[in-house]
């Protein structure tokens, strides 16, 4: 599993909400691509899911977390290959994010786009809790703490990504060379899913829990998705004309038809030019309905067993608590906590 040489990923996805295609096509399809190449550190972030608390009251949670881990494992990441754990096993997270948050700005904190627009919907005068304001530290703990060369993202998380450079170069500066500088890895196409409803915003896990058609989510019953995507936005011509120019809703159909299938926007063209809109999202439809439900098959499976999905949960948080606790005493050292 570890060898030395390899390079090393740390990614994770924060348990609110339903994991949608965005976030497969953004960031789990990229981490199973990549399982043989690099020696992958993947989890999932339950203690991000507390930076809105209102959000997860009442929820059950763990439930929740178990459900991201076992749809990891049902779309091929390999949990031999791949390091797959939950934040909050492993201790360290929250102590080495005590330690980035102390050496971050708060003027940082204060441009995150994610904090300002959170933030807002939370309403930051109505007492929003000071989580929000200091994710991007935890963040950077969890990447910092896996000496990580690689942080595969979708576009929207780019901005954290940056940070946690710039909080890990402030801290070496402040106390000495403790930590690695990561980089951000992005695919070229497919970075950035919009709403099927709405084209111009993000396919988001919270508008997807307010706005019926807004997503695809990886568990959602084949007809509904198909339904998703059959009213996806297009535009008011009635066929698809890449000379004209495509529309943002064209555009992104296109995208994840492309991503799943592993075709070119050539390809695309000389199948769809011309093509009515029903015609392509009938293939798009085909596609991702295809796609869910070898997953789903797979998660079927491994939640049938629960037992094998403990064992899996514990030898994973084992594995990464043995990385951790070795760069945390590192940390620890260089502040002068531990001599
Ligand atoms: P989260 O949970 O919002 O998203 C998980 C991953 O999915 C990507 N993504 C998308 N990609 C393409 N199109 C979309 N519409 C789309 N929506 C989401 C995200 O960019 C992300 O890669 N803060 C992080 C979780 C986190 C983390 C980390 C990530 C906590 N610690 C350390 C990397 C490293 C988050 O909330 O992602």
């Amino acid at each position: 599993m570890t060898s030395p040489g390899r390079k090393r990923v740390l990614s994770g996805i924060t348990a609110t909400g339903r994991l949608h295609i965005g976030n497969y096509i953004g960031a789990i399809s990229m981490w199973a691509e990549n399982q043989d190449q690099y020696e992958n550190f993947l989890f999932v972030a339950d203690l991000h899911a507390l930076t809105i608390p209102e959000a997860v009251v009442g929820a059950n949670l763990r439930a929740r977390v178990e459900e991201i881990f076992a749809l990891y494992v049902a779309c091929g990441i390999d949990p031999e290959k791949s390091t797959l754990f939950v934040q909050s096993d492993v201790h360290q997270h929250a102590e080495l994010g005590w330690l980035m948050t102390c050496a971050t700005p708060v003027s940082w904190l204060e441009r995150s786009t994610q904090f300002k627009t959170k933030g807002k919907i939370a309403d930051v005068s109505a007492g929003v809790g000071a989580g929000l304001l200091c994710y991007p530290a935890l963040q950077a703990a969890d990447i910092l703490l896996y000496d990580a060369d690689y942080v595969p993202v979708g576009e929207d998380q780019q901005q954290h990504v940056e940070m946690s450079r710039d909080i890990a170069k402030r801290f070496n500066a402040l106390f000495g060379s403790t930590f690695k500088i990561p980089d951000v890895l992005i695919r070229k196409s497919g970075s950035r899913i919009m709403g099927l409803d709405d084209p111009t915003a993000k396919m988001s896990k919270s508008l997807a829990e307010r706005q019926a058609g807004h997503a695809v989510a990886l568990l959602d019953p084949p007809d509904q998705a198909r339904k998703a995507i059959m009213r996806a936005v297009t535009d008011s011509q009635p066929a698809v004309d890449f000379e004209a120019g495509l529309a943002p809703g064209v555009d992104n159909l296109l995208t994840i038809l492309e991503c799943l299938t592993g075709t070119t926007r050539g390809q695309s063209q000389g199948h769809f030019d011309g093509a009515r809109y029903g015609v392509l999202k009938a293939a798009v439809a085909d596609v991702v309905v295809g796609r869910l439900s070898d997953i789903q098959d797979r998660y079927r499976e491994i939640t049938g067993d629960r037992a094998q999905l403990a064992k899996l949960l514990a030898h994973g948080a084992e594995r990464a608590r043995a990385v951790a606790a070795g760069t945390l005493a590192r940390a620890y050292h260089a502040c002068g906590l531990r001599s």
